[in-house]
């Protein structure tokens, strides 16, 4: 995959299929530490030991219109691709979460990618769907919770197309402000 957005957006398809209305996406770019971490955690169903211990295998899906999963065993490849770990912990029942990490100057990392539209596209299809972000840099943190923003726009959903494009301005002039996702 080209970019790691589009890793985090397949990875967060998955907590959505799994029925998670809680979804913590967390990014921390360190260039002292030379290091790219990401997490994506939901409180869906969850996946049991043995079905666990299988996942990061690209023969494992249940979904039947195809019948291999990739989004994980991808997620997976580009991380050691790029010198880093990747681990998935998962409880039934009680949620799931996937941790990625990237050598940041590794020559096979791939860019982090627009996650202003990344985010934008998730809470445009799941308003229902806590979304909880967090972006760390060498430079600061952005955090965007979808709850705050229900606080204060009251009845009008995010869906609402003039919501949107503010949102996507307000995430993208924030990771801005911080350099987030620029490497
Ligand atoms: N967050 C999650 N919660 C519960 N089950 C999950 C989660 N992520 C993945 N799974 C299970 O692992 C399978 C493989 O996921 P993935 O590699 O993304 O392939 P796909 O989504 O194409 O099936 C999914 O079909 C699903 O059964
Ligand atoms: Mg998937």
């Amino acid at each position: 995959m080209k970019e790691l957005s589009l890793n985090i957006l397949d990875i967060t398809y998955n907590s959505i299929k799994a029925g998670a209305d809680r979804i913590e996406i967390g990014i921390s770019e360190s260039t002292t530490g030379n290091l790219i971490e990401i997490e994506i955690r939901d409180n869906g169903c969850g996946m049991d030991d043995e079905f666990l211990r299988r996942v990061t295998d690209p023969f494992v899906t249940t979904r039947t219109t195809r019948k291999v999963g990739l989004g994980i065993p991808l997620f997976k490849q580009s991380a050691e691709d790029a010198g880093g770990t990747f681990t998935i912990t998962s409880k039934v029942g009680e949620g799931t979460a996937v941790y990625a990490s990237f050598q940041l100057d590794h020559l096979d990392r791939a860019p982090i990618g627009d996650m202003g539209s990344t985010l934008v596209s998730l809470i445009q299809a799941n308003d229902q769907i806590r979304f909880i972000y967090r972006h760390k840099t060498d430079q600061g943190t952005f955090v965007l919770d979808t709850d705050e923003l229900h606080a204060q726009l009251g009845d009008v959903p995010l869906s609402e197309p003039a919501v949107l494009s503010w949102l996507h301005a307000y995430i993208n002039e924030n990771l801005e402000n911080i350099q987030g996702g620029k490497i």
